[in-house]
């Protein structure tokens, strides 16, 4: 059984915490909500804990996971940061704590388990009080993925959590919405910093503080082999449905036209929405800028899932700050392929 315990996102109340806690420090698992998405959590020293997570969620274990720390100073206990302070400190200052992750050398403390047999770990600090009240009761970093079926939706309400999850795992803290709603960045110090996942924080944003990051081969993503970031596979995020993407908003009518005898969904932004009236399809709005699109993105293709479609169709986003991440988790749903008109 899942328990479900519904907690204040502002004050966590400290016994609900304890609660949780102590399923961490059982060798449990423990979804809860971070400012991005929904994780599902372990003691991340736990090894036998860890590949727990991985049963839950059906992953393959050579998906490394995140490490949530409490603080800043914590990631020289999981990581080593010889040649770069100044980079994390920068980086600490502006977006921590915060939706961005951070790959580097592993310590040995760490299980093989979170780094899927790797030499680096990836950890980020997350700013959602629940979040960081969890790590602080539990002592120990928590390991998490985002707290869905393996190449799901990441969640976004605790609902969904339990749609993927129930009985799956021991809890759930219920801190209603993640208020960011895509993944963190994650950033690889390793070398040359390089973006392996556009995310909350925008990468203009980073390379205003640390100058040029590099991004990940156009190949690797085509090739879906030998990535950098062993989680980025191309099918990803994916509805049930079949996911048509177009390059912009040009030809959306022609296509809604075509598609239209399927069970067709939309998953537009109000603007494009309109560009598309009286036909009979199901709309799903995604609001109308960046920021409420993020939050409503995976809320909108589980959905539309559920609304019985066959086919959702999207388009892609100007690629500037967050639309960045948009396009990335819409461009993975449609498994790497932008319908050309
Ligand atoms: O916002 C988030 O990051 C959420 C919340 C729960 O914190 N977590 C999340 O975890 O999205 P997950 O496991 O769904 O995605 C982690 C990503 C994957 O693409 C994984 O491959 C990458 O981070 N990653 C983890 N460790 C890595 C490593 N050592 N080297 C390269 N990539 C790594
Ligand atoms: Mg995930």
């Amino acid at each position: 059984m899942t328990q479900h315990l519904v907690i204040s996102a502002f004050q966590p109340e400290p016994a609900l915490i304890l609660e949780a806690a102590r399923v961490i420090s059982a060798g449990g698992l423990v979804a809860f909500p971070t400012e991005t998405v929904y994780g599902l959590g372990a003691n991340g020293l736990d090894a036998v804990a860890v590949q727990k997570i991985f049963i839950a969620k059906k992953r393959p274990s050579s998906d490394p996971l995140i490490l949530h720390l409490e603080d800043v100073t914590q990631f020289s206990s999981v990581a080593a940061l010889a040649g770069v302070e100044h980079l994390i400190e920068r980086l600490a200052k502006a977006f921590m704590p915060g939706a961005l992750t951070l790959v580097l050398p592993k310590q040995k403390i760490v299980p093989l388990e979170v780094t899927a047999g790797g030499s680096s770990v990836a950890a980020r600090v997350p700013a959602h009080p629940v979040a960081a009240a969890l790590i602080k009761a539990s002592g120990v970093p928590i390991a998490a993925p985002s707290a869905n079926l393996f190449s799901r939706p990441s969640p976004t309400t605790a609902d969904m959590v339990l749609e993927d999850l129930t009985g799956r795992i021991d809890l759930v803290l219920d801190g209603g919405s993640a208020h960011i709603g895509v993944e963190s960045t994650v950033l690889s110090l390793l070398g040359a910093p390089t973006l392996l996942r556009p995310g909350g924080v925008a990468l203009e944003d980073i390379e205003a503080l640390i100058g040029e990051v590099l991004l990940p081969h156009e190949a690797i993503l085509e090739a879906n082999t030998a990535q950098p970031s062993p989680g980025m596979l191309l099918k990803h995020y994916s509805p049930k449905a079949k996911l048509l993407l177009l390059e912009n908003s040009e030809h959306l009518l022609e296509v809604a036209k075509i598609y239209q005898h399927e069970k067709l969904g939309l998953l537009l932004p109000n603007s494009s929405l309109e560009l598309v009236p009286d036909m009979k399809v199901e709309r799903f709005d995604l609001g109308s800028d960046f920021p409420s699109i993020a939050t409503r993105l995976f809320a909108g293709m589980r959905s539309l899932d559920k609304a019985g479609c066959t086919h959702i169709l999207a388009h892609q986003f100007t690629s500037s700050g967050l639309g960045r991440a948009l396009n990335d988790r819409l461009f993975r749903a449609a498994e790497g392929q932008i319908l050309k008109y």
